[in-house]
This record gives C-alpha cells, structure tokens and sequence, in this order.
C-alpha cells in the first residue's frame, strides 16, 4: 500500500492513439505517476510528451515491477493483452483497460481472477470512447432494473450511413473517403459486421441485466447490403436508417442483437449523426435517458480512462481515511461573470405607434451603443393601431444591449419594450 507522500505509480500498456491521450491527461497529476511505458518499436516517432526514458518494449517487465499498483492496458486485441492482464491481476495489479475485445470475450475469466486476487478491473472506455455509460449502469443508476439498452455504438458505421444520407452516395464509395481520411480502420471487418457493436452491447447488457454473455450468442448482422435507395425511402416514411445494438429483457431471456434498423427521424437516437454514439438506457426509476458524445478519439477516450484512475486511486487511498471522491476538497468561491459581461445575440419585441421613422430611429439607437441588427421585421397594425416590431441582433455584450433598450425605453419612440430574450446561436 502507498503511503500519502509517496505517488501511485502506474504502468501504460500501449502508446498509441488512447495511451498518448493519457499521458498528456496525467501530465502534473498530483497523486499517480507513470513509471513505465510499454510499446512495440521503440524507434517509432512518438509525441513529444512520451519521454523516452519511460519507453519500453518488455511489457513483462512492467507488469511484474512490485512498485507499479496499476496497470492501464491500452494494447487492443486479445494477444498478449489476455496473457499480461491475466499475469498483472495475479501480481495483485488493479486494471484499468479500453479493451472491448477483451472484456467482451474473456471478462468472465479476467473478473472471476481478479475477485480471487482482491483487485478491481474498470473498463470505461471499453465502451463508446468518452461516453460515460460504464459506471453510470454500474454506479448512479444502480438502484434501477433495467429493461433495455439500445445503441448507435460504433462510429464507422454511424459517419458512413450519416454520409450516405447527406450525399446519396453508395456505401463503397464512403467506407473509400472514411478510410481515405484515416475515420475507417484499414481492415474495418469488425466495424461493418457489427461485431464491434456487438462486442460493446454484449458488456452493457451484461451489467445492466447482471448475467454474463457469450459474444458469439450475440446476433450481428452489418450495414454492406444498405443502398442510397434504402435511404431515400427509410427518409419518405419517417425515419432513418442505423446500425443499432438493442438488448432487452424478456422474462427468463435476454433479446440481443445489432443490425441495421429503421428507427423514427423524431427520436433521440436518430439525432446522433457522423462518428458519435448514443445509448439510450431504460430504467424502471428513471425511465429513459440517452447519452451522446465521441465514441472513440484521443481525447474522449483518455477521458474515461483518466477517470477510472482517478476512482482507483479513491479506492487505494481510502483505506487511510474518507474516499476522497466523497469528500468537498473546495474551500473558495468561484468567480462568477456578471449578466452584463455576457455575450449574448437577441431577440426584441416592441410595440409602436403604426408611423414612419420608427424603424429608422430605434436602428439608430441599437446603432449608438454598437448593436448590430441581424434581422428586423415589422408587423401590420394592431387592433390598437399600433405596430410590432421585432429583431434579431447579432453577438453583443450585455451591457451594450441593455443601454439601448433602456435608451429606447425612455423616448417616446416606442409604446411598449414588449420582450427581450437571450438566443443561443
Ligand atoms: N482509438 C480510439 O479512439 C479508441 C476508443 C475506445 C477504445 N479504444 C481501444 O483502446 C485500445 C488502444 O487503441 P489505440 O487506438 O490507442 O491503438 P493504437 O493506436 O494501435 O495503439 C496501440 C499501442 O499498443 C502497442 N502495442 C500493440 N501491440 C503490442 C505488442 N504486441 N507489444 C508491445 N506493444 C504493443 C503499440 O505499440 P507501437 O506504438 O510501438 O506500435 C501502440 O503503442 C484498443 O483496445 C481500442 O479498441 C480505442
């Protein structure tokens, strides 16, 4: 166990796109430092926040090292990640991994081992990169029983229907453009065929329904056969088409499947376009709720692998004291802008009298205090013969609005300042 004045030191399997990620994201950690790197070729060109001295391509040496407490395994594929993580749980390491393949196809082996060695596996960002649906199932909402989980849970597949539907182009011709631009892998199998999906959707249902299952029960079916045609009708009836992983519970089943649906254009999920994901979660407390964000990219996915850190070291410190996570470690007050130093576009009502010039004068007041109008249009008279007159305005400050209004409010050029409401752009 680490002492309060001695840092938890870590060990990072892989350097790639997610580990580069995390070591920019522990830069100046207070409590966690990395002591070793490991990585394939170590003449590879690498950022310049991997310091070399750290480098290594003796992953053994990593796992067996008796000061590092945790092991981030950040390789990918099942050789020889299974091997390491299996050799560090035994070494009595904590895991931290973003490896779906893994945790899909030996999570049983891999958790059963770490229960008996009294280690903890976490696997945020196994599932959709930076969206935090992991430890949302397992931790906030686990006083719910949960119904269903359904999902857009690969990228690829989401950025080239999302294109197909934009430019009625064929689906060869954009898994080309996505791999052309590096959003595809070079053999993108497993994205296409749904098995990726099926990989992520088998470890949510098997949390959010406390049962384990097999990968290869999960049916996965993928977006090759889906024409610009099949688009253009899906769009005429009222929906869209997307790859969707889906598992519900039905009496002593589970119902688990990913291939291509018609889902309505008005639900949430259809919203999720290009590379994002969504999951949307039912639950019998909180009915349902969708998440959306990056499923996959550096930054995103350094994220949950950050967190899951964080949360280990509450665990490993907590034994000397509170879990610091459940503990408000702020003693100052926030800085807080004032209304008027914001920046807002609005939109104003004003009543007036049905005559010429209004429009000209209160353009020139919104002119003096440097309001610029993006749209302004007058209504017919009112019963009471006055008109409306309403605008847009384009970014100003606070302050600077509120000037003219108030300069508006005390002319006589207008009856009434009917409404002014903030627009986000
Ligand atoms: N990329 C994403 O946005 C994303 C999102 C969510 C989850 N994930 C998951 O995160 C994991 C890592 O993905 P990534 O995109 O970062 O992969 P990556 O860019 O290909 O990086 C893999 C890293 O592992 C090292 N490596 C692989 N096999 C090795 C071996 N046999 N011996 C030593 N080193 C080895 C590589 O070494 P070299 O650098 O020397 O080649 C590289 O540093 C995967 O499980 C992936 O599914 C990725």
């Amino acid at each position: 166990m680490t002492s309060n004045d001695k840092k938890i030191k870590i060990g990072l399997l892989g350097v790639g796109t997610v580990g580069t990620g995390v070591v920019k994201v522990l830069t100046n950690h207070p409590v966690l430092e990395i002591k070793k790197i490991g990585a394939r070729d170590l003449n590879k060109k690498r950022d310049a926040v991997i310091k070399k001295e750290l480098l290594t391509s003796d992953l053994k040496s990593i796992i067996n090292d008796p000061e590092i407490e945790v092991i981030v395994e950040m390789l990918g594929g099942l050789n020889p990640s299974r091997e390491l993580v299996i050799e560090a749980i035994k070494n009595k390491k904590h895991i931290v991994t973003a490896n779906k393949d893994l945790i899909a196809t030996h999570g049983a082996e891999l958790f059963d081992l770490a229960r008996e060695n009294n280690v903890q596996i976490q696997f945020e960002a196994s599932v959709c990169g930076g969206i935090p649906i992991i430890n949302t199932l397992k931790q906030t909402l686990n006083a719910n029983r949960f119904s269903k989980i359904m999902g857009i849970l690969n990228g690829t597949t989401n950025y080239i229907l999302s294109e197909m539907l934009n430019r009625g182009i064929s689906y060869e011709q954009c898994l080309k453009e996505a791999q052309d631009k590096g959003y595809a892998e070079p053999d993108p199998t497993n994205d296409i065929s749904g098995k990726d999906s099926a990989y992520k959707l088998s470890i949510l249902a098997s949390i959010a329904f406390g049962e384990r299952i097999k990968i290869n029960d999960v049916y996965n079916e993928g977006i090759e056969k889906i024409t610009p045609n099949d688009i253009a009708i899906s769009e005429d009836l009222g929906y869209r088409i997307k790859l969707v992983g889906i598992a519900k519970k039905e009496e002593d089943k589970i119902d688990i499947r990913v291939h291509p649906a018609f889902i309505k254009k008005t639900s949430t999920l259809a919203s999720v376009f290009g590379a994002n994901n969504g999951v949307l979660i039912e639950g019998n407390l909180i009915g349902e709720l969708t998440l959306i964000g990056a499923g996959a990219g550096e930054f995103p996915t350094a994220s949950s692998v950050a967190g899951d850190l964080n949360m280990l070291v509450a665990h490993i410190t907590s034994a000397k004291g509170p879990n610091p996570q459940f503990v408000c470690k702020h003693t100052h007050y926030a800085k807080i802008k004032p209304i008027s130093e914001t920046t807002n576009s609005y939109f104003v009502r004003l009543r007036t009298d049905d005559k010429a010039g209004v429009v000209g004068q209160v353009g020139t007041i919104f002119g003096k205090h440097e309001v610029s109008i993006n749209t302004l249009t007058q209504r017919g008279s009112n019963p009471d013969s006055s008109a409306s007159i309403t605008i847009l305005t384009h970014l100003v400050k606070e302050e600077k609005l509120q000037a003219a209004i108030k300069e508006i409010e005390k002319s006589n050029i207008v009856k009434q300042v009917e409404n002014v409401i903030r627009v986000f752009e």
